[in-house]
């Protein structure tokens, strides 16, 4: 199977690092489960490289069973560890998410900055709660700490994208960017 992950807007929205360039993952095909364990030797501390690998190569950005199981057997280790990493740490899921996974930080200086009014008006303009996904499989939204943009708080994350100074006017316009990006 072939998925091409969209590339973020470029169309001029300012990020902190990089105007609109996707950092992670334009244009990668969709390798095996198998592909993705062989880049690394089966060593107990590859497990979060293995895991990152893992869900950055599904299109619904999260942890399957069948990889969550297929790296336990190469680590040789328990599919319960596996789960357990996969489950304590936030950036992974467990569970399919959006296209697009958009952190906000909750850390102190953004809390102070307004982080919630900029949830709040996500939550309104995408019909979705915290850990929830669109109905299109375009948008997840999500909670993050401090992303190092303390001075541009409030702040927050799409994909490997930060943007800062946020205004329920940027955000609009921000989102609109990439439902364009998706539908061109
Ligand atoms: S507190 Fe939000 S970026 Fe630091």
């Amino acid at each position: 199977m072939a998925w091409v992950r969209r590339p973020a807007p470029t169309n001029g929205e300012e990020s902190e690092n990089g105007v609109g360039q996707e950092t992670r993952t334009n244009n990668i095909e969709i390798m095996s489960t198998e592909e993705i364990l062989k880049q690394f030797p089966a060593e107990h501390n590859n497990m979060l490289g293995i895991l990152h690998a893992l869900q950055d190569n599904n299109p619904r950005n999260y942890l399957n069973s069948k990889d969550l199981k297929a790296a336990a057997a190469y680590l040789n280790t328990s599919l319960s560890h596996v789960y357990g990493v996969a489950t304590y740490y936030s950036m992974f899921s467990v569970r399919p998410r959006g296209e697009n996974i958009i952190r906000i930080c909750n850390s102190p200086v953004c809390h102070v900055e307004g982080s919630v009014n900029i949830i709040d008006e996500l939550k309104k303009e995408l019909f979705i709660g915290l850990g929830e996904t669109t109905e299109d499989g375009l948008f997840t939204i999500e909670l993050t700490e401090c992303l190092g943009q303390c001075h541009r708080a409030p702040v927050m994350m799409i994909n490997e994208n930060i943007y800062g100074n946020l205004s329920k006017e940027k955000i609009l316009s921000i989102l609109n960017k990439y439902k364009n990006n998706h539908s061109g």
